[in-house]
């Protein structure tokens, strides 16, 4: 099978105060296309910094990460835009969902330029928040009406809008009770075992990364495995 990720002596340095830390600090991993991957590590380790360099949405300070064929690190403007917004599924840690939008909206909101009929757009929205147990009028409510599970099952079902290869998810069962993390770890595994995508998910939980096919551990900014 392919590789759909492959990063080479990867780094980011931030400045904190006057002095560097290597949030990255040399790290070389290989996640093939399908795998169900995730990555663990204390608070601190560089789990977020990680995934948000794999997201394209931070840039690093040396290295390459080659996704899908294609060297992230060195896209720009409008290209950068297409490929965050068509080849990857986000899951932010805090969620990240528009305060003045539904929930409904918010799944919307990335398929924007999806050529897709608005009809069928509106119908897959509400078809993946059911399938994170978002129904009915709960797909009209507002961030601000919602509880944080609520906020993070709406934000897995936006990072599933546009069909993404790759799936990258912050502790997406962080904040959900055991039937609704049960619910969205079977979300994305079924995503891996169809072929449809490839996942990778920061976890605290040892049981969730147990059950994935690939465990990377994380400490100070580098893999212990
Ligand atoms: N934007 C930033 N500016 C300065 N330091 C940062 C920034 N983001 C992360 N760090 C530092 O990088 C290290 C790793 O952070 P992070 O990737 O958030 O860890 P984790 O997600 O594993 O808890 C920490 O020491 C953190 O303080
Ligand atoms: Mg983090």
């Amino acid at each position: 099978m392919n590789n759909m990720l492959v990063v080479q002596d990867l780094k980011k340095e931030f400045d904190q105060g006057g002095h560097k830390v290597a949030a990255v600090n040399g790290i070389n991993l290989a996640v093939r296309q399908g795998e169900f991957a995730s990555i663990i590590g204390r608070s601190g380790s560089g789990k977020s910094t990680l995934l948000s360099l794999l997201g394209a949405l931070d840039s690093p300070t040396s290295g390459s990460i080659v996704i899908d064929g294609q060297d992230i690190t060195r896209l720009h403007g409008p290209a950068l835009s297409r490929y965050r917004r068509s080849t990857i599924g986000f899951v932010f840690q805090n969620y990240n969902l528009v305060p003045n939008l539904t929930a409904l909206e918010n799944v919307l909101l990335p398929m924007e330029f999806a050529r897709l009929p608005k009809k069928q757009q509106v119908a897959r929205a509400a078809s993946l928040l059911e399938g994170v147990g978002i129904t009915g009028d709960a797909q009209k409510r507002k961030p601000g009406k919602m509880s944080g599970g609520e906020q993070q099952r709406v934000s897995i079902a936006r990072a599933l809008a546009n069909h993404p290869k790759l799936i990258l998810a912050d502790e997406p069962t962080g904040n959900l009770d055991s039937e609704n993390g049960r619910r969205v770890f079977e979300i994305l595994h079924n995503l891996t075992r169809s072929g449809k995508a490839t996942v990778v998910v920061v976890t605290h939980d040892l049981e969730i990364a147990g059950r994935t096919s690939r465990v990377f551990q994380l400490m100070d900014g580098k893999l212990t495995t």
